[in-house]
């Protein structure tokens, strides 16, 4: 049996503090920061004492990210280093271990060393130094499996398990015994098995007649279970995957055969104060959010390889994934492109079973076209895996086309605002993009971002002009064939370098702020989907007389995946009103716009005279779904504290929400005062303990340090104290 351990505990980290893997080098402020703070090297040991069960046996320390250019020492000697920042590496100790205690020490450089990508140019984003995700102490046969790559061919008609298998064996043994392949359905039963004689490389198929497919709606994963029995001993090892299909074509996307106009978000894996360094739960939760909250289809790790945690989680819930190598805009010399091209093999062989995955990005996120680099990363990705079509994301037109997807980051919205005298436009027909004569596969990889930054707290009309723009391109993308899908820029804001952002060391780019609070922007993409996923009701306005320019809240738009919108103002006749297919034709769920049209003119006088209360319902099918209520006179009324959940485990962080509410339980948006947050039990909050309220809201995430109750205390001196207790177990 394979043995394994977690190696994450009583790290010494600079030779001072006892810490946790996964660790942050580096605990930043929420903004205004020095981004250099982190980029020096720093130490981390630990004591491993060899285990007389270990004669005979193969140990090795996994380590699943660190950042960056780490080299991992055993009692003085250099045994392994791994310079890419995002993917996993192993350092063998057998041969070195001694009786006894023996020393581990990492060293990790969080300089951006120009000698390997991501770096050599400025990047929108921040690479946090650190052993960011967990390590593992290996302990197996010495002949064991090292890697398995399982493919699903005709999953449509005859559905098969194809899987490759290969065996380490570092003490070069005589190789003998049997490889027992067990694949199990989605319940554990096992469907189908196997014997094979063991071999070094070897490929073995399993029928699976029947098999479930995966699919976005109902994401069946099944496993492969192995065992390796030798001489030597034996070897187990299980793969989770997922029998289904995708292609692209010039008529876009197809999932089981079936087509699927893509909606998607790009998402940085890094969180505030802690950056990257975020364990299992909080992966999870952000693929949650990605699906359940903002109801994507597809999410793109902009711009490298994201956790395996966040990986797997889009597996289970039917979220599809577009996964691209390090990098932005900048090509280093010819050995960073040498290194590129081994973080495709990296990125891909970690990563190849994963059903979410759809696409490898195969260039450096907006670089310039390079014939010989880039046939090399497309060669390299096909040498590993012919079941998924690469991509390679661009911002230039007319780029020469190596890979099997043209995906292009189309700007071109806002634009006319830049003095071009095109007129408003939200995407540009893609044979303009590529100056290409025929039509290809095509898909849009980011749009929005930086061409309309949009606070959490800026002025309502400016985030009705956020909505807006997300739903055109939304809209322009259901409209076009030609069009795979669209991921937006992007999930949720993000620290980033002096260079970008808003000086204040953030790209307020998302439709969530760092904290994953929702802006209005969200509901643009949560209201395109079903209301069996829950319906979506959302005006976007605070409900106040002079927020806006001027005054008043028309146009009023309100996302929604409702068939009508009904709106009482005070004592005033209703309103009800549909969808604006007009003004959104190809949109699945149109916002209903409230304005000029719906109003007469003695009402439009009347608007905003004296300020009334407002009540919005959603309705289905003529019955009323969803109501809500707005105040004319809001008042801090609540404070809420919301964690995320209130069991984890006794290593996971939890996110905690902290909202002041009116007396309607809407968010105050412009309630700025400042709160204190205490954490005491088994857990300690993530960041500082007296912070302000931003757009009436603020989060933190409390890390669990073991088993046991936590009590979070969140005091406001106007609106009181909440205690809210969770159980870390
Ligand atoms: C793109 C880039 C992203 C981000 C975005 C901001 O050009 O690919 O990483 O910087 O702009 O809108």
């Amino acid at each position: 049996m394979r043995i394994v351990t977690d190696f994450n505990e009583d790290w010494l980290f600079e030779g001072r503090d006892r810490v946790r893997l996964p660790h942050n080098a580096v605990e930043l402020p929420f903004s205004y920061f020095d981004e250099k703070a982190y980029q020096r090297p720093f130490t981390y040991d630990k004591a491993i004492t060899l285990d007389p069960a270990w004669e005979g046996r193969e140990v090795s320390l996994r380590f699943d990210g660190a950042m960056a250019n780490a080299k991992v020492r055993l009692n003085g000697v250099e045994i392994a280093s791994h310079a890419d920042g995002y993917t996993p590496f192993v350092a063998r100790l057998t041969q070195y271990l001694r009786p006894g205690v023996n020393h581990v020490n990492v060293l990790i450089d969080g300089t951006e060393n120009p000698g390997i990508p991501p770096f050599g140019g400025v990047i929108d984003y921040l690479t946090y130094a650190g052993i960011y995700r967990e390590a593992w102490l290996e302990v197996s046969a010495p002949i064991f499996i090292a890697q398995v790559k399982i493919e699903t061919p005709d999953v449509l008609t005859k559905p098969q398990v194809s899987a490759r298998v290969w065996l380490d064996n570092p003490q070069g043994l005589p190789l003998s015994g049997t490889l027992t392949a067990q694949l199990k359905d989605t319940a554990g039963a096992v469907v189908a098995s196997t014997t094979v004689k063991a071999d070094a490389d070897l490929t073995l198929t399993l029928d699976a007649p029947g098999a479930t497919l995966w699919s976005i709606e109902s994401p069946a994963l099944y496993t492969l279970d192995l065992t390796l029995s030798t001489p030597q001993g034996e070897d187990t090892h299980a793969t989770r995957f997922g029998f289904r299909e995708v292609s692209f074509t010039a008529k876009g996307f197809h999932l089981n055969g079936k087509p699927l106009k893509l909606r998607g978000l790009n998402r940085h894996q890094s969180f505030p104060y802690i950056g990257y360094a975020l364990g299992k739960a909080a992966q999870d939760r952000d693929a949650e959010i990605l699906k359940h909250e903002l109801r994507v289809n597809m999410v793109r790790t902009s711009h490298y390889p994201q956790s395996t945690h966040f990986l797997n989680r889009c597996d289970e819930l039917g979220l599809l994934v577009f996964e691209e190598i390090p990098g932005w805009q900048h090509i280093g010399d010819a050995a960073w492109q040498a290194a590129s091209v081994e973080n495709v093999r990296h990125m891909i062989t970690r990563d190849w079973n994963h059903p979410s995955i759809v696409i490898w990005g195969v260039r450096i996120n907006e670089s310039q076209d390079n014939h010989d680099f880039y046939t090399a990363t497309n060669a390299m990705a096909k040498s590993l895996d012919t079941t998924r079509p690469t991509g390679g994301v661009r911002y230039i037109t007319g780029s020469e086309l190596l890979e099997d997807v043209y995906t292009m980051n189309d700007f071109i919205l806002g634009n006319e605002e830049q003095g071009g005298n095109r007129p408003r436009t939200p995407l540009r027909p893609q044979q303009e993009v590529t100056g290409r004569l025929d039509v290809v596969p095509y898909m849009i990889t980011e749009y929005g971002g930086h061409m309309y930054p949009t606070k959490s707290h800026d002025q309502e009309q400016r985030q009705a002009e956020h909505v807006i723009r997300h739903l055109d391109v939304l809209n322009a993308v259901y409209g076009d064939p030609q069009i795979a899908g669209a991921i937006g820029w992007c999930a949720f804001d993000y620290n980033t370098h002096k260079d970008f952002g808003a000086g204040d060391r953030i790209c307020h780019h998302g439709v969530m702020d760092m904290f994953r609070e929702p802006k209005f922007a969200a509901y643009a993409y949560a209201s395109q989907s079903l209301p069996d996923e829950g319906v979506i009701l959302q005006p976007v306005t605070f409900w106040a007389r002079g927020e806006r320019n001027i005054g008043g809240v028309l146009p009023l738009l309100i996302l929604t995946n409702c068939d009508e919108v009904e709106l009482r103002y005070g004592s005033h006749p209703p309103k009800r009103v549909g969808p604006d297919r007009e003004r959104f034709p190809h949109l699945l769920y149109p916002p209903v716009i409230l304005d000029k049209r719906h109003f007469t003119k003695d009402e439009l006088g009347l608007w905003g005279m004296s300020w009334e209360h407002a009540e919005i319902t959603g309705f289905i099918n003529g019955k009323p779904v969803k109501h809500l209520t707005f105040a004319s006179d809001p008042v801090a009324t609540t404070l809420q504290v919301q964690p995320d959940a209130t069991h984890i485990g006794p290593h996971d962080a939890v996110r905690v929400m902290v909202r002041a509410l009116d007396q309607a339980g809407h968010k105050l948006p412009f309630f700025p005062e400042p709160v204190s947050i205490t954490v005491t039990g088994a857990g300690r909050r993530v960041g500082p303990g007296f912070v302000p309220l931003r757009a009436g809201s603020t989060g933190f995430w409390v890390q669990a340090t073991g088993k046991g109750e936590i009590t979070i205390t969140v005091t406001s001196d106007r609106l009181g104290v909440s205690v809210t207790q969770i159980e870390a177990r």
